[in-house]
């Protein structure tokens, strides 16, 4: 291989640029030329792709978003999307692409890949629902982000014997609420892999007043239903008043933790290194914490479960 690609897709994740640094300085450590494409799909359609140089992503490790940006690209969707892409890897003389993103992208490098082109992934989503990985770059960050907003909202709940609806991002999956749910000690969590059961809940909410719990936090993964919606919903909060907060988009910015510029950059490196030993199709993959190549395919077609432990856990620690 003499010359790579690297693109960012989808939603931007914490420690994107530490996967980009690690997968441009290990291929030139290899002697392989690296060119960036910007705007994810979008930009490889429009042919906007930069060299990277070692100098190019230095001081990149520790910032948020992403320095290649990235789209959600219909264009690409289309059928001729695939070729027209592939045409312009052709261009450039790309012999190899490594796609940082979420199943998404992953299912459009999939797409490229079809005709025989390499194509290796770096799952990165602060949702953290890719099968196959323990981790995503961009989780860790997002539970600490969150997890700070909430600490600030306790503050204010207790003085005010409040109930706050927390609302986190993820549409499709409950692993950041249900981990910032531990963390902060919340009453209960509610995720769109569990049914909600509304007169559980009201009746918690009447036993914690009762017995004196100056405060209670619900934290609820926005894919379950808009926090003004639950407020509208809960008919008896046990006498708590009660406000709602959406953390939003702040969520995915900011600095990585350490947790998730060395998770960006070993996973950068794997992914590198499975593109030039031939291996195709495949992600880096983080297990017990060690590195592994997996199959793409694994993030759309299987479903990644959340752990029932931690779900048990905010129940039992919550009485
Ligand atoms: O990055 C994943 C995610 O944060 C989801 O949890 C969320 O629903 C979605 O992206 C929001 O994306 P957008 O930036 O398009 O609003």
């Amino acid at each position: 291989m003499k010359r790579i690609a690297v693109l960012t897709g989808g939603g931007d994740a914490p420690g994107m640029n530490a996967a980009v640094r690690a997968v441009t300085r290990s291929a030139i450590f290899k002697g392989i030329e690296v060119v960036g494409i910007r705007r994810g799909y979008e930009g490889l359609l429009e042919g906007d792709m930069i060299p990277l140089t070692k100098s190019s992503v230095g001081g990149i490790i520790h910032r948020g978003g992403t320095i290649l940006r990235t789209a959600r690209s219909e264009r690409f969707r289309r059928p001729e999307g695939i070729n027209e892409a592939l045409q312009q890897l052709r261009r450039f003389d790309v012999d190899g692409l490594v796609i940082v993103g979420g199943d998404g992208s992953f299912r459009g490098g999939w797409e490229l890949s079809q005709g025989g082109f390499p194509v290796v992934g770096v799952p990165a989503t602060i949702d953290n629902d890719i099968a196959g990985t323990d981790m995503t770059v961009g989780f860790d960050t997002a539970i600490n982000t969150a997890l700070e907003a909430v600490k600030k909202i306790r503050d204010t709940a207790s003085s005010h014997d409040r109930l706050f609806i927390i609302e986190v991002m993820g549409r499709e999956a409950g692993f950041l609420a249900l981990e910032v749910a531990v963390a902060s000690g919340a009453e209960s969590v509610l995720v769109p892999e569990r049914a909600v059961d509304l007169g559980r809940l009201c009746d918690k909410l009447r036993y914690a007043r009762k017995r004196g719990k100056t405060h209670s936090l619900i934290i609820l993964a926005e894919g379950v239903m808009a926090a003004h919606e639950l407020a509208g919903q809960l008919m008896d909060t046990g006498g708590y008043d009660s406000r709602i907060t959406v953390l939003g988009h702040l969520q995915r910015g900011g600095s990585p933790t350490a947790f998730d510029a060395v998770l960006a950059s070993r996973m950068g490196a794997a992914a590198l290194e499975g593109l030039v030993t031939g291996r195709k199709r495949v992600m880096a993959v983080y297990r017990h914490g060690g590195m592994e190549l997996a199959p793409l395919s694994l993030a759309w077609e299987q479903k990644k479960s959340l752990n029932p432990e931690l779900l048990d856990l905010v129940e039992k620690l919550s009485i």
